[in-house]
Order: structure tokens, then C-alpha cells, then sequence
């Protein structure tokens, strides 16, 4: 009989997803190893309100580096890997990086959980994979198109994952987020983008207009990690879509930003943020009945409504620490 999952090592556990993942897990009794990127002045990111507690411990460390690694899965009974660089227009400068972090990092975790016997092995990828939709909504099913550096070392390491549960039988699980969005998320991404420049101001600098994604609230995002923990041994070796199975354009965004302010906001393109014209990827939608199906993950921030749901509660958030984030769009409120 196998022992029932206990303690969890999350790496991007000082992340945006990975920080709401944590609270959720220890929330629900479980016992984590958060492993936080090693950084000079010792910052657990957005976990540094969490003091270290019997049921927390932290690793600074790089999840390319074995001994940290061995020593931050020991005792551990499944692995979440959400450590990765994320950043698509940074991957065009740095691709060698995103290599050695998101594969060589992703292939150390998997080396060391066969090791450690961990008995499930959680991996996150990104719809990024699928490149601009061949067909919508896309399922598992849909080719994987690297059209960024990034997504290109995304589908390397889904394979490299994949291969450990064909070649090794380790019981992997891979999630699949589409955008997520939600408090604690950095400007680098496009919700945050809009709603820090829509409070400080009225004038919105932003890429391309017409693009569509499948928009998940960061909430929903989190209880598909546990799900992953709690599911039935169906879903080793799968592939789970996670989105909402609605999209928005960024122009219906900006819409909605304003409404909730209730402010007129006058939009500006701003060149830097348009990626070039083949990388770019127009539309993302997600058929999620897989995930639904067999991990019994129900999304609740759904449609225009949930969406709009989960903006209010972003812009709640980010006005209160609107401080913080003036630090990085200096640049767009002069
Ligand atoms: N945010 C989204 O919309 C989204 C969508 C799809 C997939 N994802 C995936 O979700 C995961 C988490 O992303 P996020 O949005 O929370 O981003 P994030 O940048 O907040 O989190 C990534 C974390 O990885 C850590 N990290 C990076 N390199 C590392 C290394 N070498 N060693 C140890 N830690 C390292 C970073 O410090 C950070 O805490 C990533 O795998 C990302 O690809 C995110």
C-alpha cells in the first residue's frame, strides 16, 4: 500500500502561482519544502509574511544544482515543479538560460524524485506549447509549436517529464495554465500591465490590441495543484489543460478595467511590447474537459461575470501595494 502524500517540495514556491499554491497546501494540512531561488539579500518573494513553522521549511538554492535539490526532496513524498523563467521577450535575449533553467532544472528534479522515490511528480507547463491555435478550443491533442525560446523549452521539458513516466515509471502529472492572472502577479505580464497604468493614471501604453487569451483567476489555478495531489493513479503520464474555455482580447480587458474604475482610459501602442510578427501567438483557448474529467478541477471564476470577478479582486490588491509596483512602471507614469 502506498503512503499517503504528506510532506510536498514546490519549487517557484516565492512565485506568483507558486506563493498561492503553498497557502493552499498548508491550508489543507500538508506539510511543504519550499524551494525559493537562491538571491542575495535572502528574499522568500511573496512568501516572506510565512515564518518558518513545523510545517514549512525553506531551501534557498537553484534547481540545477544537485545538492540542494537532493537535500530539499529528502523526505518528501511528491515533487511540484513550478520554478521556471517565464519571461517570453527576455527568452529572445537569453535563450541559453532558459535552456539550462527550464530542461537542465526540470531534468535535475526528475533525476533526484526517482531517487527519493517520490511518488508524484508535478509539472507545470504553459499553453505557450501550443503556438497560435491551429484549431480552437485546443485540447492535449493540439501539435506543441515553439514559437518563443520560451515555449520551445517548455515542450522540452513536458517531453523530458513524459519520458521519466514512460522510461521509469515515475507518476508524473503535467498541468498545462493557460494565462493566469491574479494578485501578486508581476508587471511583466499583461492584466497587471493595464491595471497598474489604469490607477496611476489614464494613459494606457500596451502591444498588440487584438490578441485572445484564455484568462484562468490565479484561485482556480492553485486548486488544480491540489487536485493533482488528491486525484485517483488515472492521471499519471497525462496531460492536463488548465483554463476557463473563454477568451478575452486585450482591448475587452482594458473595457472591463475601465468599468470597474470607472475611468476613461486612452490607449497608446507601445511598440516595445508587440513581439515579432511570427512569435506571436493571436489566440489561446482551452477545451478543459480533460482536467475536469479526471482530476475533478472546477473552475469558479468563469465567463465575463468570473472574470470580471477576478479583475475587481486584482485591482483590489494592487491598489494597496500599488507602492511596489510604481517602482517598475515609473517608466509609464511619467
Ligand atoms: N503566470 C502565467 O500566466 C503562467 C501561465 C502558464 C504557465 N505558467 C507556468 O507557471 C509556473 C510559475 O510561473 P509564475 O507565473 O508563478 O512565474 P514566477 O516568475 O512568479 O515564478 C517562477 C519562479 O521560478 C523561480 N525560478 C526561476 N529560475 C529558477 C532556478 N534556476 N532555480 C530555482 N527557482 C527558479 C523564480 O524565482 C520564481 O519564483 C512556470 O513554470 C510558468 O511557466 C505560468
Amino acid at each position: 500500500m502506498k503512503k499517503k502524500i504528506k510532506r510536498i517540495l514546490i519549487t517557484g514556491a516565492e512565485g506568483f502561482i507558486g506563493s498561492h499554491v503553498v497557502e493552499l497546501l498548508l491550508l489543507k494540512g500538508y506539510k511543504i519544502n519550499a524551494f525559493i531561488n537562491y538571491n542575495f539579500l535572502n528574499n522568500k518573494g511573496h512568501l516572506s509574511q510565512i515564518k518558518k513553522t513545523k510545517n514549512i521549511n525553506f531551501y534557498f538554492g537553484d534547481i540545477r544544482d544537485e545538492k540542494i535539490v537532493d537535500k530539499a526532496m529528502k523526505n518528501c513524498d511528491a515533487v511540484m515543479n513550478l520554478a521556471a523563467l517565464i519571461g517570453i521577450p527576455y527568452s529572445y535575449e537569453a535563450p541559453s538560460s532558459y535552456v539550462s533553467t527550464n530542461i537542465m532544472g526540470t531534468l535535475n528534479l526528475l533525476n533526484y524524485s526517482l531517487k527519493h522515490k517520490i511518488q508524484r511528480f508535478i509539472h507545470t507547463s504553459t499553453s505557450e506549447v501550443y503556438g497560435s491555435a491551429q484549431f480552437v478550443p485546443i485540447t492535449e491533442k493540439h501539435p506543441l509549436v515553439g514559437q518563443s525560446p520560451y515555449s520551445a523549452t517548455k515542450i522540452g521539458a513536458d517531453h523530458m517529464v513524459t519520458s521519466f513516466n514512460k522510461s521509469f515509471k515515475l507518476n508524473t502529472i503535467i498541468l498545462r495554465p493557460f494565462n493566469t492572472f491574479g494578485p501578486r502577479q508581476s508587471l511583466r505580464a499583461v492584466i497587471p500591465t493595464i491595471i497598474a497604468q489604469a490607477i496611476s493614471g489614464k494613459k494606457i501604453k500596451i502591444g498588440n490590441l487584438k490578441t485572445r487569451r484564455d484568462f484562468t483567476y490565479v484561485y482556480d489555478t492553485a486548486e488544480a495543484f491540489l487536485k493533482a495531489i488528491t486525484c485517483n493513479n488515472k492521471a499519471y503520464g497525462k496531460t492536463f489543460n488548465l483554463g476557463t474555455g473563454y477568451d478575452f482580447s486585450i482591448l475587452e480587458i482594458i473595457r472591463l478595467v475601465e468599468k470597474i474604475l470607472n475611468k476613461k482610459l486612452i490607449i497608446k501602442t507601445d511598440r516595445k511590447r508587440v513581439r515579432p510578427s511570427k512569435s506571436e501567438v493571436l489566440r489561446l483557448i482551452s477545451d478543459n474537459s480533460l482536467a475536469k474529467k479526471t482530476l475533478n478541477w472546477k473552475p469558479k471564476y468563469l465567463k465575463i461575470k468570473g472574470f470580471e470577478k477576478g479583475l475587481k479582486k486584482t485591482i483590489e490588491y494592487m491598489k494597496k501595494d500599488i507602492l511596489s509596483y510604481n517602482n517598475d512602471i515609473s517608466d509609464y507614469i511619467k
